[in-house]
């Protein structure tokens, strides 16, 4: 036997390929992307649509993927060097996989990371501080703060909430070019009044070639102005404001000089005169629920219980948002302790590939996959038992198509890609360890299924809890490292025991992925280079760490790179995730449906495919050599710009 057969390896049972895959599949992309782009995208239907990708593009490819590697038993670029000739340009595909994996892995460990530091920060029961100092404020507010300020507070935050609705309906009449450049409008315009370094920068971001002659003007007058307005600091409330609104008019005045910026000035003015009529309507709204007017003692009394009650309760829920938000914020902006962690998360991923695929992944997979369902369970019991638990299905359940824009749709197909772990080869490279050929077809539902039911039980386990401590769906990435904290601290006492639960089981779902993608590309050296495995796993796990070191910086405003932002307009990290989950993934999973469904071999096709009835094997080449690449291809030209899918859809159906 050659060193390049005993350090290939396989699964040691049939199981053992579906719960790796799985464990491949399940991991930051369900528990952490995935609940918040449902929330971000408006729940329902986007599940449902996510859903339809799944089936359609997903399943096809994630067979596509595993037919090669069963074919070839070999890591991607051996695998096509294999079935499609040693000089084939399909070998590329391979080669961008093991890119792929190398960068994803390079910022994944980091995320990882910050979530084993938060499990740490769990055991170190961190919450049960933060429940008890917002306690103390708000009895404090409570003792001290009047009638009336209680009220105004409620008031604010509770139009806030209440406009929600309006203006997404707002959104979805208005064009939405129209609805971006409302958007940097209202950013310029608060640009006015910054300290001139940052306003420069602003602008530019916001309006960038469209910066000319006119808006360097506003730079340097507003300059002048700013400076008046900084004079006037030690005067009364009212001329500050006078002066702002100074500054603010003539930044207006401006911009509308510029003859490129002035329709869509005027487009964006139109909509904040609607939106400002939609907040008055809120206000009148939310003043009615909360009235406050002389009738009787005893209801004065019950009025002024009802405000001090909310208020208080809206005061503690700021108080522990702020203190979680900023624990976030210290590790993320901290990159030393983000290099810490995430280097301790990449030595476990080492070790568990070294060892190799039976003893090392498969045993681990073994292991760490029915203990993150279970917990996943247990977690998704607890919000059933929240008084969140009804609204939080009806977010994710019910299709609400006011709620769906067609770049949400995009979204979703992208998002397919990344949580099947397809288009870099991972499921080539794990088919290829498999001794007996099980049913394709069956192998592939049960791997999308699996990480699909996961993904759906993350978001019952996610969004009763934020909809109980009256957060919203929409929080963005800090959606699992601040909402869920924020609940934890609420509840106090048993906050502590689910926070450990909760991020314990993020780090095992990060783990079981970054195994497959640090495999593949040290199964390239194995296969291609004849390398012992435990040299692979340890020199490119270096490697790929020293890589993730500037995304770990990426936030941290004393180290991050300085010159890469402004040229890239991204920071390091998400410029990473960008490329891989943007560009890498969806060109490869295009690549490897295009040779899947038109240029590998008939007859290799047919024995992969011997035990499936023929039916299914017709739609599987339906799916794979058009709709599938149809799709993908629609995506690609989203980000390429070429369509803008929003803008489109609202020409077509206004
Ligand atoms: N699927 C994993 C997740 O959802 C991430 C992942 C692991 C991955 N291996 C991959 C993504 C290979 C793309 C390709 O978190």
């Amino acid at each position: 036997m050659t060193t390049e057969t005993a350090d290939r390896g396989q699964w040691k049972t049939r199981a053992g390929f579906i719960l790796a895959a799985a464990g491949s599949a399940v991991g930051l992309g369900n528990i952490w992307k995935f609940p918040y782009i449902t929330g971000e995208n408006g729940g329902g239907l986007f599940v449902l649509i996510y859903l339809i990708c799944i089936a359609l593009v997903g399943i096809p490819i994630m067979m596509g993927e595993i037919m090669i590697g069963r074919a070839a038993r070999k890591q991607p670029v051996a695998a096509f060097h294999a079935l499609a000739g040693k000089k084939s340009a399909w070998a590329g595909v391979g080669w961008l996989g093991v890119l792929a994996g190398f960068v994803i892995l390079s910022y994944y460990i980091v995320v990882a990371g910050w979530a084993m530091d938060f499990t740490l920060k769990s055991i170190a029961n961190f919450t049960e501080p933060i429940h008890d100092r917002a306690e103390q404020v708000a009895t404090n507010y409570r003792a001290t703060a009047s009638i009336d300020d209680m009220r105004t507070l409620l008031v604010e935050r509770e139009t806030e909430r209440e406009l929600r609705e309006p203006l997404r309906q707002l959104q979805a009449q208005v064009r939405p070019s129209d609805w971006k450049g409302y958007e940097r409008y209202t950013t310029a315009l608060g640009a006015a009044g910054a300290p001139d370094l940052y306003r420069a920068e602003i602008l530019h971001e916001t309006y960038g070639e469209e910066v000319s002659a006119g808006m360097q003007l506003v730079l340097s007058d507003a300059d002048s102005q700013l400076i008046a307005t900084w004079g006037l600091l030690g005067v009364g409330e009212d001329e500050q404001a006078q002066a702002s609104q100074e500054l603010y008019e003539s930044t207006r005045s401006r911009l509308l000089e510029d003859a490129k910026l002035r329709p869509q000035i005027e487009a964006s003015e139109a909509i904040l005169a609607q939106i400002e009529e939609r907040t008055r309507e809120a206000r009148l709204a939310v003043l009615a629920v909360y009235p406050l007017v002389e009738v009787g003692a005893a209801e004065r009394e019950a009025q002024e219980i009802f405000i001090r009650d909310k208020a208080t309760t809206l005061v503690r829920r700021n108080e522990i948002f702020d203190s979680v938000d900023s624990a976030f914020t210290q590790v993320a902006t901290d990159g030393w302790t983000s290099v810490f962690w995430a280097a301790l998360f990449m030595l476990v991923t080492i070790i568990i590939v070294a060892a190799g695929i039976g003893s090392g992944i498969e045993r681990a997979c073994r292991l760490l996959m029915p203990m993150l369902f279970a917990l996943i369970l247990i977690m998704v019991v607890y919000g059933a038992f929240t008084s969140g638990f009804a609204e939080a299905v009806s977010f994710v359940f019910k299709p609400d198509p006011h709620n769906l824009k067609a770049s949400g749709v995009l979204e979703a197909l992208g998002h397919a890609f990344f949580t099947l772990s397809l288009g870099m080869g991972a499921m080539i490279t794990y088919g290829s360890y498999q001794a007996t050929k099980e049913r394709l077809v069956s192998q592939s539902v049960t791997i999308a299924v699996l990480d699909t039911g996961i993904a759906l039980l993350a978001c019952l386990m996610i969004f009763p809890i934020t909809f109980s401590y009256g957060q919203e769906p929409d929080a963005g990435p800090g959606l699992v490292f601040k909402s869920m904290p924020l609940a934890f601290a609420e509840i106090g006492k048993g906050g502590m025991l689910l926070a450990i639960l909760f991020f314990g089981l993020v780090v095992f779902a990060a783990l079981t992925s970054a195994i497959s993608l640090l495999e593949v590309v040290a199964s390239y050296f194995i296969d291609q280079w004849n390398w012992n495995r435990k040299k692979a796993a340890w020199l490119f796990g270096g490697v790929i760490f020293l890589f993730g070191v500037p995304s770990a910086f990426s936030m941290d405003p004393n180290f991050a790179m300085p010159g890469w932002a402004p040229s890239f307009g991204k920071n390091f990290f998400d410029t990473m995730d960008y490329l891989a989950s943007n560009w890498m993934l969806p060109m490869g999973g295009l690549l490897i449906a295009i040779y899947a469904g038109w240029f590998m071999p008939k007859k290799m096709r047919a024995a992969e495919l011997a035990d499936a009835p023929s039916a299914l094997v017709m739609g599987w080449l339906v799916l794979i050599r058009f709709i599938a690449p149809v799709l993908v291809i629609i995506v690609l030209a989203q980000k390429v710009g070429i369509l803008d899918a929003d803008e489109l859809l609202h020409g077509l159906f206004g």
